[in-house]
């Protein structure tokens, strides 16, 4: 079977790492099934496989946990998360299929078979593969996390990230009032047109403090994320692209009675309401752009380059 690949990890140059090859196809374990990978979508976590910050397994070791494809005769997406695999041990959810050799940037790929749901019928597979990682974190962010509601305001840092992208169309949907933040006046732009119905510059004043802020971003703007939240606001992280540390004002988190809370991905129950509230509100997560398996190598320099608005797909079929 074809697949992507890392069995070099480069520090330097994460995208050189993706070897495109042929590789025996797996099979699956009692209790695992057999996924036919239509498409899939790239992370962060795969760019930190490549620069070789994850262990990887012995030999090639296929990257991504994204995908949508085909299993038993049914169109499918994967819930992204390993803990299925071992369900006893105390962990978060940010052991990512990829890790410890089950990635799913291959033409077959073997996942645990309590983690697949029903593809939604209105997305194209591109669409479909997008979902599991960014969409599953946002949705953990939103409704767990920062418990939501109707009516209330949420400010979106980085609206062109596939977490935030995801948050701003899920917190639409949930008949939240979003405001984003944007480097890019072009993505500020094409935010306003998946459900935000303010773009503000980085940094700058919200006009009115918000409820809920969803802050992927990190370093760059978790400060503005803590200044943005109104008395007993809600911030919620999980991410770095700008840096693991950033300064907090103290003063403000005990003035304002702050909750500032850490996210990682989400449980498979979370998965499961997640691809069920995209279906029923007919919402089309944002991709991109899509390229061949060969030309992954192409969609990890984008993504390093912070040009991409929504996610980063990969075809197989
Ligand atoms: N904890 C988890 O479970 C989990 C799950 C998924 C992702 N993550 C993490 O969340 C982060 C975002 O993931 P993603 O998949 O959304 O990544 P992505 O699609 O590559 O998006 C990158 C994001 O960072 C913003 N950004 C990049 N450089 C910036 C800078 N210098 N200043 C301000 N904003 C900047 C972008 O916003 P603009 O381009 O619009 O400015 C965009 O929102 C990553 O660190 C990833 O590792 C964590």
């Amino acid at each position: 079977m074809r697949a992507a690949f890392v069995t070099a990890p480069d520090a330097d140059d994460p995208a050189g790492a993706v070897s495109i090859g042929e590789l025996p196809a797996p099979t699956a374990d009692d209790g695992w099934v057999e996924v036919e990978v239509h498409a899939g979508a790239l992370n962060m976590h795969d760019v930190w496989m490549l620069r070789g910050a994850v262990p990887l397994a012995d030999g090639p070791t296929v990257i991504g946990s994204d995908c949508a494809g085909t299993s038993g005769g049914a169109d499918v997406v994967v819930y992204p998360v390993l803990a299925l695999a071992d369900p006893g041990r105390n962990v978060a959810h940010g052991t990512l299929v990829s890790d410890l050799g089950h990635g799913v940037l291959s033409e077959v790929a073997t996942v645990p078979a309590a983690g697949i749901a029903p593809k939604p019928a209105h997305l194209s597979w591109a669409e479909a593969a997008a979902l599991p990682t960014a969409w599953l974190t946002a949705y953990r962010m939103l409704f767990t996390q920062a418990d939501l509601r109707a009516g209330e305001t949420v400010l979106v840092q980085g609206a062109g990230g596939g977490v935030a992208t995801a948050a701003i169309a899920l917190a639409s949907a949930a008949g939240a009032t979003v405001v984003v933040s944007s480097r890019s006046p072009e993505k500020a732009e094409r935010a306003l047109g998946i459900g935000a119905d303010l773009a503000i510059a980085p940094g700058a004043r919200v006009p009115e403090l918000v409820d809920v802020v969803i802050d992927s971003v990190g370093a760059a703007t978790i400060g503005h994320s803590l200044a943005s939240a109104r008395v007993g606001g809600r911030v919620v992280t999980c991410g770095s692209s700008t840096g693991f540390t950033g300064a907090i004002d103290l003063g403000r988190m005990f003035a304002r009675e702050l909750t500032l809370r850490g996210s990682t991905t989400g449980t498979l129950e979370e998965f499961h309401r997640m691809v069920a509230f995209v279906a029923e509100h007919r919402i089309t997560p944002v991709v991109d752009s899509v390229v061949d398996l060969a030309d992954t190598e192409l969609q990890v320099r984008r993504m390093l380059e912070g040009a991409a608005f929504g996610k980063l797909c990969v075809s197989l079929r």
